[in-house]
Formats: C-alpha cells, structure tokens, sequence
C-alpha cells in the first residue's frame, strides 16, 4: 500500500519505495506540508517550527496565537489572500471584485490505479502499479473547492500532482491562476537548476543558489519554449551525480508556463509551477471545472543520477504511448539539411536510394512538398502535394521508395498559415490576429485558432487526406513561431484570457484523434528544434527533435541538458554534413555518429555526397547502432561528466541485467603530451567482470567503479569516445582483474 491516509489524524502518507511524502489537515482545516524526502516512518510534524514573526499575521481562529500564521508554516495547496504573503498557487476574483480563497480540509479518498485529466495528458498505470490520493478542500465562503490529487508510482520514487477546481457558488468567478502544485520546504541551502536557451541552443543546464526573494523559470509564448523548460531541479548545494538531496518537478503542459521558487523571510523555500498565470484569466461558472495540468515530481537522496533515471523510467513507460512507446524506432534518413526547399522527386529518390543502401530503414521528406511552398515565407496551411516539384504525385514516389524497403515519413506543420496561402485567402478570420492591428509575423506565418472546433476538424481532415493517400508510417509535427496576437474570433471578449489554454488544450484535442486514427505511424514532435520538449508532447510522440543545432559539440551540451529529465529515447539526434550549418565547425563523423547515437539517431545530410569511406564508415553506424539500440533506448543512462566544466563530454548506458555498458562521448580539445582522462563508470554489478571490446581487456565492476579507467588517447578536436563493455564469464590468466 503506497498511501496511508488517518481521517482522525488527518496524516496522509505516500510512500514510494525510496521516498515519503507527508500532509496533514490540522484542527483548523489547514492542509499543512509536513514532509517530502528519504522514508522515516514517522510523523514528522515535529520537525516543524512555528515562530511568531511580526508582519505575518493570524488566521481569525488563531487571532491570538502568534505563532500560527500561514504566512510561516509550508502549506500544501496556498490560495491567495489569507495572510501567506508568499508566491500562491490559486488566485480567484469573486463576483464581489474580491480576490481571496482560504482552502480547509473537507475529506479525502484513496483509489486504486491512476487518475486522468479530462482533456490532458497525464501520466497512466501499467495494471496495478499506481494509487491515487485525492483530499478535499473548499473555501466555505465561496463555494469553491478543490480536489487535490496525487498520483504515486513507488517503483520509480514517483508522485505526480494535479488539482481541480469547482465553482459550487452561485456566482461566476475568475481564475487568475490555477497552478498543478506547491512544494514547501522549510530548511537547507538549496540550488536551483533549470533549463535556459535559445532556438538552436535549448536545455543548457543553469545552476545557481537560491536568494531571498522569487526566481523563476517561464514562458509567455504559448509554448514550453526553447527559452526555458518546464521543468526544475532544487537540489543541495553539495549534491553531485553521485551524492546528495533533489527534488525534481516536471510540468506535463506544452504551453504557457511558471515556475517559481521563493526563498523567504525564514529562509524555507517554496516552490511552485503550473500554467502562467501572466496570460491566464478562466472563467468559471456555476457548476464548472476547471483541471489544472499535471506535474510530475521526484525526490533522489542519492543525486542528480538517480533523480533523472526516476523521471527516465516513469516518461519512458507511464507517460510515452503507442507502437513506439516499446518497438525500435526506425533510423530515419531526412532531407532537410541535404536539399532544404531545393528538391523534386528524382532529387529525393537519388537521396533514398541511397539511404536504403547505407542500411536505414527510412526516409523523411521534410519541408517543402507541398502547396505553393517554395520558401517558408508561403504555402503553410495548403496540404496538397505540389506536382510541380512531386511530377505524378505524391503516391508514386512513396511507392518507389518503400519498393526500396525503406519506410516514408513526412513534415507537416499544422498549426500555422501563411499568409500567402489558398487557406489564409479562405479563412482569414482562422488566424490568431488581434482586431484591427497588423499581425507579428514570425518565420512569415501566422499562427491557426486550434480553440476552434472547425480549425482542428478542417487540419485533421487534411493530415487524413495525406496520410490514408500513400503508405506513410512517420509524420514530423513541427511548430515555428511563438503565439501571440491571442484574440479568437468564436470567443466573448471578456474570455480572452483564456486562449492560450484553450489553444493547448485543442492541440492536445488533435494530437489524440489522430495518434488514435494512425496507431501505426511514428510521430515525432518538432517545435524548430526542441522548442516544445515537454512532457505533455511525450504523451503523444514519443520522440521529438532535439534541437535545430545539429553541430556534435553543441549537441552534446544540449542533450546533457536535456538527460536532466527526459529519456534517451525521446530525444530526435541525427548524424549531419559538415562544416556545420549552424556553426561551420567540422567535427569527425564517428563523433557525430556517438553524439547522434544517444537520441533516436538518424541521419540528415546527403548520402550520395559522401565519398566511399564515409559511407563505409555511415553502413558500419547504422549496424553499430542497431545492436546497440536496446541498451541505448531501455539500458540506464548516467552522466559521466559535465561538458560546461570538463575538458570532454561522456555518458554511459548499461542494461538494467548489467551485463553489458556503453560509454560514449567527445574529447573537446586534444593536447600535446597529455595524460589521459580518467573516468569512474556507474550502475555496474561490483563482483561481475567486463570485457572491453576495443582490446579484450577484462575489468572487475568494482575497478571501473572505484578506480575508473582512461578515456581513449585522442587525435584532433571533438574525438569520439566509445568503450563497449560485456559481461566476462572467465579470466584468462594473462588478462588484468
Ligand atoms: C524546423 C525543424 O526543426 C527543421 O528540422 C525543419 O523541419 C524545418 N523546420 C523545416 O521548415
């Protein structure tokens, strides 16, 4: 049983197999936060001081004791206006103009298996693996409630968190924010770690201490964002991979979000995250709802290791779904970076030809196949094969290349139009533009309206046409611009506020229909890059393309910073043409092909320009990597270094029986009569003996554990590193131990 719930008490306990969470009601009705960490057993309410602070005032119960203010205690779900001065989570204006909700206890339940959100995506059980936790809370004076729900899963130390809000008055309200969670913390020294970055540049890894006051982590552009991500590590200032406390907490939401921790006046810090609340106004009505997204947290006594394998199993197998959720994924051959809009049929069947030659198991045409799209400033939104550059269509060439074996994927971007387009001369009004002014216009497209029903039904009925037209088993998703101009024309004007989610909520809408309609084709997500690398997007393809850079030195920052949460298998990597597009540098291309190889792996250049060692070097990848893809896409994965502090960049799979380990990476800079670099391997069995492929030298766990070995000699900059280990079952006597 992984909740014990006491309605005498009013103690509730989740239990993880590592973890414990604790929240107690107390005699006011208080939902307090006792307790998120290692399991003690215990109540752990006497851990818990209450001082008399002046300037932190007295619930009207409590008028006289000085002591007990909610502006000092950790609090589990803080509305706003009661006296708790710090960051809230819920902030509601009552038809009065008043702005308060004072939330008590009012019941709870346990159920078995794993709550859904209506609409959302939310992490689900596999038979009987989760318990959920719902306890009840209302503000008596308004008639709203809230059920807060915690979802556990104790194999992976996961407990997730959502809370809905209900309008049982008889008044409309409006939300103001509607965040998924709190997490208080009343003691240590704590840093914080999140996601900072850029198009082309997303996931780099900040660390920093927490000052007093509020810092966070958002986006405003109706996506995640590659600016920041929608996740947060708080971790001890101490803590390494190895060693130390962290709490992570990922939002599953793809749109507008905050994260925001407060270090306050005592020095405890809050922590709290959900959808912005800046571009949020709900409106709820008498009898409504309101379902805030869901937040998946994990604690790790043991580092920054361990936090991220928690997230890494419960995305990979309670969040990712569909075919690909456990079957190989194909290594895919894309066109974008060979040919850009520069291409027709015989272009790209020279190209797949190829492809098919090197040993890949399919081609993706990307952008450019279709309406008048001969840049990215037209065409977006006419999904109709262009037969200009596709002479006979689009059924022909796929027929031809999966005569070749190869499998055929396409590039859609479906929620924008541009303005020179069939669609926008059509429906104009389908556009989020703001009445009256010009429109920012973004990559020169326009973003669609997917709140209304008419907009997804008519993209849902062109994505059908397309698909059900030809033998296609991929489809990129892709997304370009940030949203704003948040103004649709189906909505009142007072509900304005309400766009982004609705927006969120109809791409989640579309996304469901037609990852049901097509169980068999491969989605992947794409948002120029990794611009909407989110959890909620894991929910409906299962990998999405990391990043636009597809340099091997930068990738491996950004997917560095990527590992925090996300699994190897969800990260889109592919092997590209060098000088670099994005950067120019030239790296070698077994470099790339490692860098590459910790992701989906896949290629994006042109085969038939590479010369015969290459391609030598490419079929010779593509074998390596299909042996490899079980310990690369199920195997554990640890971080051996860090590519901002460390001369090199190294990470390590190894298969949950242990049997086997994969050490990849890049030596940035080789010097002249340098000593090797040393590193220590993780997640290995002690007692067993490996074999190191390269040369057949045999090494006990322990000695690859606690001595380590050396990186390979390099020979230029941005070397590769591969060390392939298997389980040895005898010594031989001239073998080192
Ligand atoms: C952005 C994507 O990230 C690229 O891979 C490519 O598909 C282009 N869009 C095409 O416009």
């Amino acid at each position: 049983m992984s909740i014990e719930a006491n309605g005498k008490t009013g103690l509730f306990r989740i239990l993880t197999d590592n973890t414990e969470y604790q929240i107690k009601a107390d005699k006011n009705g208080v939902l307090k936060h006792i307790w998120y960490g290692p399991k003690t057993g215990t109540d752990m309410e006497y851990m818990l001081d209450y001082p008399d602070v002046g300037f932190s005032g007295n619930i009207y119960e409590e008028a006289y004791n000085r002591s007990y203010s909610l502006d000092t205690m950790p609090l589990e779900y803080p509305g706003i206006g009661t006296g708790d001065f710090r960051v809230s989570v819920l902030k509601v204006v009552h038809d009065n103009g008043s702005c308060a909700v004072d939330l008590r206890y009012d019941g709870f339940d346990v159920k078995q298996g794993k709550y859904s959100i209506p609409g959302l995506p939310a992490v689900y059980s596999n038979g009987d693996e989760a318990e959920t936790l719902e306890l009840y809370l209302k503000d008596s004076v308004s008639g709203i409630s809230v059920t807060l729900k915690y979802g556990v899963i104790p194999k992976y130390d996961i407990i997730t968190r959502s809370a809905v809000i209900s309008n049982h008055g008889k008044d409309t309200v409006r939300l103001l924010s509607a965040l998924s969670m709190c997490l208080d913390i009343p003691y240590g020294e704590w840093d914080w770690i999140h996601f900072a970055g850029r198009h082309a540049m997303e996931r780099i890894t900040e660390r920093a201490p927490l000052f007093h006051g509020i810092q966070e982590s958002s986006s405003s552009r109706g996506t995640s964002s590659h600016q920041q991500n929608p996740s947060v590590i708080l971790c001890d200032r101490n803590a390494s991979e190895t060693s130390g406390e962290c709490y992570g907490a990922a939002l599953m939401y793809s749109g507008s979000f905050k994260t925001q921790i407060e270090y306050d006046q005592l020095n405890q810090t809050r922590l709290v995250m959900g959808i912005d609340p800046d571009s949020f106004d709900w409106e709820l009505k008498p009898g409504g709802s309101f379902y805030a997204p869901e937040a998946i947290m994990t604690y790790s006594s043991d580092g920054l290791d361990k936090l991220s394998q928690n997230f890494h199993h419960v995305i990979r197998n309670n969040v990712c779904r569909g075919k690909y959720k456990t079957s190989k994924r194909p290594i895919l051959l894309n066109n974008w970076e060979a040919t850009y809009f520069d291409f027709n049929e015989e272009k790209l069947e020279q190209i797949a030809r190829e492809a098919a030659e090197l040993g890949a198991d399919m081609f993706v045409m990307d952008d450019g196949w279709f309406g008048k799209r001969d840049s990215d400033s037209s065409g977006l939104g006419d999904w109709v094969v262009n037969e200009k550059r596709l002479r006979g269509g689009l059924k022909p060439l796929v027929d031809k290349i999966t005569a070749m074996g190869l499998k055929f994927g396409i590039w859609f971007e479906p929620e924008m139009v541009s303005e020179d387009s069939d669609l926008f001369r059509k429906h104009s009004d389908w556009a989020l533009t703001l009445p009256g002014r010009k429109p920012v216009v973004s990559r020169g497209q326009l973003v669609l309206d997917l709140t209304r029903a008419d907009v997804r039904d008519h993209i849902y009925n062109a994505i059908s046409a397309i698909l059900g037209s030809a033998d296609i088993s991929y489809v990129k998703w892709d997304m370009n611009r940030s949203i704003c101009g948040r103004y649709s024309r189906e909505l009142p004007s007072e509900r304005m506020g309400e766009i982004q989610h609705r927006y969120v909520l109809g791409l989640y809408e579309l996304l469901e229909r037609l990852t049901s309609a097509y169980p068999d084709v491969l989605f992947e997500g794409c948002s120029g890059g990794g611009g909407r690398f989110d959890a909620g997007m894991l929910y409906y393809c299962p990998q999405i393309w990391c990043s636009d850079d597809t340099d091997a030195y930068e990738r491996t920052k950004i997917q560095y910073g990527t590992s925090f949460i996300y699994p190897i298998s969800t990260v889109g990597s592919h092997v590209s043409a060098v000088p670099n597009h994005q950067t120019g540098r030239i790296t070698p291309l077994e470099s790339r092909a490692v860098t590459a190889m910790a992701g989906s792996f896949g290629y994006e250049l042109d085969p038939n320009a590479l010369t015969d060692e290459e391609k030598s070097a490419v079929k010779e990848q593509i074998v390596r990597f299909k042996k490899y893809n079980d310990l690369i896409h199920n195997g554990t994965y640890h971080r051996l270094s860090d590519p901002a502090a460390d001369k090199f960049a190294a990470w390590q799979f190894v298969l949950p029986d242990m049997s086997e380990s994969l050490v990849h990476g890049m030596i940035y800079k080789t010097e002249a009569n340098m000593l090797r670099y040393p590193i220590r391997l993780r997640g290995l069995a002690e007692d067993k003996l490996y074999k190191l492929d390269s040369d057949g030298t045999i090494y006990t766990g322990k000695a690859l554990m606690s001595g380590g070995i050396l990186l390979p000699r390099s020979w230029g900059d941005y070397a590769p590193i591969e060390l392939y280990f298997t389980e040895a079952t005898e010594v031989r006597k001239d073998e080192k131990i």
